[in-house]
């Protein structure tokens, strides 16, 4: 795999790839790699000639110094990750390499996708991952890039952004991998204590029971199902529950026909911020 630190070069190298014609997969990440992050990386292999990965824990996108300074980070075990995949190419820039003297994020209109859950309760998020991904897809050029549906959100933002600035990428959103347990991947969970990781898989448990009563109860009484079970939790703290519709990420009041819908969590388990999210079926 070659590793690269400077842009010039890398657009060097990857500029003399499309000259042969070959195709590029690429997937952005800020690294502590886990499954999760392997499956995008395996896919955009299988689907590209060459794969790229950039590890970059971007400071514009945390609204909490705290997490962003405690963000776990595992190079030497990242790059033994990737080459068990095959990974072609990593992009590993320092901070000044991407933003120069000016760590501050460009401001989206994203058509109100950005208002909503992560958006409401971490300020200017949307604006950080924007900035971030709009410079890599300018740096890298990929045919596609792969994002995972565990930050769904994220996934229909970065939508937005190829769809309002013509960025010519195909996107494409891959599933949700989850410990044996059901707990979502990520790769802040090895900051949980022993007793929040015990505690940590009700999240997803709470998502498939109310999956379940999805249709039989109404959004608003299905979400204050499932705030009750979370007031019960003695460990576990709800910031958000909120059924939306899969477009508009529109908290949901009337189910109706011919939409898709999907139930989205955000919890506090000690310190550590988790968020999960499902998809909801009609029972006909
Ligand atoms: P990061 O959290 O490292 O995630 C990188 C990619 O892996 C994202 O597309 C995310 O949705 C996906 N991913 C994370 N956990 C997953 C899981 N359990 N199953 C499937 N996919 C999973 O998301 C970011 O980084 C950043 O915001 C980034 C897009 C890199 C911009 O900085």
């Amino acid at each position: 795999m070659k590793i690269f630190t400077k842009k010039s070069e890398l657009k060097e190298f990857l500029s003399n790839q499309k000259a042969d014609g070959k195709s590029i997969g690429f997937v952005p990440t800020m690294g502590a790699l886990h499954q999760g992050h392997l499956s995008l990386i395996k896919r955009a292999k299988e689907k590209n000639d060459i794969g790229v990965v950039s590890i970059f824990v971007n400071p514009t996108q945390f609204d909490n110094k705290e997490d962003l300074d405690k963000y776990p980070k595992t190079f030497d075990n990242d790059v033994l990750l990737l080459e068990s995949v095959n990974c072609d190419v990593l992009f590993f820039p320092s901070v000044e390499e991407i933003y120069a003297e000016n760590i501050t994020s460009e401001k989206f209109d994203f058509d109100g996708l950005e208002h909503q859950m992560e958006g409401k309760f971490r300020d200017g998020h949307f604006d950080g991952v924007g900035t971030i991904v709009k410079a890599l897809f300018e740096i890298v050029e990929p045919d596609t890039a792969y994002f995972g549906r565990k930050d769904f959100q994220q996934l229909q933002i970065i939508h937005k952004l190829v769809e309002k600035h013509n960025i010519p990428v195909k996107i494409k959103g891959r599933p949700i991998f989850r410990e044996e347990d059901g707990l979502a991947m990520s790769s802040r969970n090895v900051r949980l204590t022993k007793e929040h990781r015990e505690a940590a898989p009700f999240i997803y448990k709470t998502l498939k029971k109310a999956r379940k009563k999805f249709g039989a109860k109404s959004a608003k009484e299905l979400t204050e199902w499932v705030e009750k079970k979370l007031k019960k939790h003695p460990l576990l703290e709800l910031e958000y529950f909120t059924i939306a519709d899969e477009q508009t990420l529109e908290t949901a009041t009337i189910i109706e026909p011919n939409k898709k819908y999907r139930a989205f969590i955000a919890v506090f388990a000690g310190d550590i911020r988790l968020i999960d999210n499902i998809s909801l079926k009609r029972k006909h």
